[in-house]
């Protein structure tokens, strides 16, 4: 399915940790044939999981920005987002929120997808939309972290869904 169009100029942009989320992206890219990005920090978190939860936790509670590697210079070119992130705490990493408020994504459409535990989206959407107000945000797509080899219907599915809002 080819869902750029001359109109639409799509990016697909997203933080993954521990490369679910990175799969997801990647799948989005040879669907759309949209520009793919990671979002990357200057310094890398933890790979001890109990290390990262807790620092996760931190960050999420003391509204902590961490420094980015990642700036997108060209993004007035784009119409489309596809935002990628794992379910952090219930809400989205702080890389991402930092993203989004260093960005200026007025005017666009974001479509949010999050790679997760038993936890779901929870409050992801909801925090995109915060960061986001004058963005159009698209309904979201969930995937389990245990679903992420097999969820090529889904994206499939969920991007002819994405298709035309
Ligand atoms: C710091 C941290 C917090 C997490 N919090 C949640 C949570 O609240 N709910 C949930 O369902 N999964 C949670 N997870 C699990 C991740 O969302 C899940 O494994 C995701 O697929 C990881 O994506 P990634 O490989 O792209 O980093 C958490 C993982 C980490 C590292």
């Amino acid at each position: 399915m080819q869902i750029n169009s001359d109109k639409e100029k799509t990016l697909i942009v997203y933080f993954s940790h521990t490369g679910n989320t990175r799969r997801i992206a990647e799948q989005i890219r040879d669907n759309t044939g949209g520009d793919l990005v990671e979002i990357e920090t200057l310094d890398e978190y933890p790979a001890d999981h109990n290390e990262i939860l807790e620092q996760a936790r931190k960050e999420i509670n003391t509204g902590y920005r961490p420094a980015l590697k990642t700036r997108i210079e060209s993004m007035s070119d784009y119409t489309l987002l596809f935002l990628g992130y794992p379910n952090w705490w219930g809400t989205i990493p702080t890389p991402i929120s930092a993203f989004l408020e260093e960005h200026d994504l007025s005017g666009k459409k974001i479509a949010p997808f999050c790679t997760h535990g038993t936890g779901g989206l929870a409050r992801t959407v909801e925090a995109v939309r915060k960061s986001c107000p004058d963005s159009k945000v698209l309904d979201a797509m969930g995937i389990s972290n245990n679903r992420v080899h097999e969820a090529e219907g889904e994206v499939t599915e969920w991007l002819s869904h994405i298709h035309g809002k």
